[in-house]
């Protein structure tokens, strides 16, 4: 396998990786990553292949499973719960209980108000040039996703900063004070969800939180840690990716200067700049892959925004086409862990960007965009721009 090195943390290539991961993929389906001493998925197929493998997963192999330092457990205590940590049978079921409460039609019903959401934040554009992501890509997700639950609005800022804090770990370059702030916020974090469901049990509503008490409470072997943990997944699963693809797309948009918002339009947004390029999986019984063997313990990258830039499945990769067509994108994953929130995802971004053009047709950019310096999330510091 060619080994390649490349520093993520290094600004030119978090600004735009997609010249390495071409580099990359003339090696073939798999590359070794120096700096990640990993191998590396690079090819649609071979990512494609490892998210489907039964043979691989997320959960890590008890024998391997490093020791959580005590200071960091508050961190790990709410990871342990959730699903996309685990694999069957405890991934199915908590898989299922959430998806029972997800329904296309649960999703279809929040049209309306995504779309009075949308117009509410534009209402609320300044004249002056305004930096979109604080004030439309952040807050459609985070409130979407709050209300969905039945968390109250007013804490969506706290929601926000925690779960900013919490995700944090999942960088390349992690400090104490990273892992601090994170322990700190899954401590405030999960005793919020914990009130807040004692709330919801004394008084039910309609909404995900109280549908999943009721499974839980019906004996569906659903404890109040996983419950909590769920919460804190759906919440923080629920807008991070979406509000940089959002704000990723609408810098696309501008600078291609097209602004019909189709479903392909969409689903080229979602292909083109996705927000989450790197997931891992576990080996847990000796594969070959194509020529290559991996030993169960081995870890390896899947690297989706190299996948959905393949010239094998998509031609001229590099383009922004919105009438695109081709295979699925790897943006959302694949296999048993596909994204639970794509649906919803796919709404919030049709809706978002249509409200958006139609309102602000003379929408454009007032300052070059740049990526932040964080490889694990693929999304812009600022969108600076004037609505009129
Ligand atoms: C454009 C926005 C989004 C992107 C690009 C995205 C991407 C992903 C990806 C790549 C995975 C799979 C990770 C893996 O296989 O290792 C995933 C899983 C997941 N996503 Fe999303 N996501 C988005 C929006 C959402 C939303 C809106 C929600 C919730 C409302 C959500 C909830 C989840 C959950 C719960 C999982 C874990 C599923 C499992 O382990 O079975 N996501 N997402």
């Amino acid at each position: 396998m060619q080994h390649l090195s490349q520093s993520p943390t290094d600004p030119a290539f978090v600004q735009n990786p997609y010249p390495f991961y071409d580099r990359a993929r003339l090696a073939g389906d798999f590359f070794w990553w120096d700096d990640y001493a990993m191998p590396c998925a690079v090819s649609h197929k071979a990512v494609h292949a490892v998210l489907r493998d039964r043979r691989m997963g997320r959960e890590c192999p008890p024998e391997l499973a490093p020791a959580i330092p005590d200071p960091l457990r508050p961190f790990y205590d709410i990871e342990a719960h959730s699903m996309l940590e685990l694999e069957p049978p405890r991934h199915t079921r908590l898989r299922a209980l959430v998806l029972r409460a997800f329904t296309s039609r649960t999703i279809a019903a929040l049209a309306p108000q995504i779309t009075q959401l949308c117009h509410d934040l534009i209402d609320r554009f300044p004249d002056e040039p305004f930096d979109l992501l604080t004030a439309y890509a952040q807050p459609v997700p985070v409130i979407t996703i709050a209300r969905l639950l039945g968390v109250p609005e007013d804490r969506a800022d706290d929601l926000l900063r925690w779960s900013n804090a919490m995700v944090a770990m999942y960088q390349a370059r992690r400090t104490q004070e990273i892992e601090a702030a994170a322990v700190a916020a899954s401590a405030d974090f999960s005793d919020f969800m914990r009130g807040y469901i004692e709330t919801r049990r004394r008084t039910p509503a309609n909404d995900l939180i109280s549908t999943l008490i009721a499974a839980e409470e019906q004996g569906e072997k659903l404890t109040t840690d996983e419950l909590i943990t769920t919460c804190i997944l759906l919440l923080n699963a629920g807008h991070e990716a979406t509000v940089h693809t959002l704000g990723n797309g609408t810098k696309t948009l501008l600078e291609q200067n097209f602004r019909t918002i189709t479903d392909t339009c969409v689903e080229e947004i979602i292909r083109h700049d996705p927000p989450l390029h790197m997931f891992t999986r576990w080996v847990y019984e000796d594969v070959q892959i194509g020529n290559h063997r991996f030993k169960r313990g081995d870890q390896i990258a899947c690297l989706l925004g190299a996948a959905n830039r393949d010239p094998a499945v998509y031609p001229d990769p590099a383009r922004f086409d919105p009438e695109r067509s081709g295979p699925q994108n790897t943006s959302f994953g694949g296999g048993i862990h596909f994204c639970v929130g794509a649906p919803l995802a796919r709404l919030e971004l049709k809706i978002a960007l249509d409200v958006l053009f139609a309102r602000c047709p003379d929408l454009q950019l007032t300052a070059p965009p740049s990526y932040g310096d964080v490889y694990h999330f693929h999304g812009l510091t600022r969108l600076m721009v004037s609505a009129s």
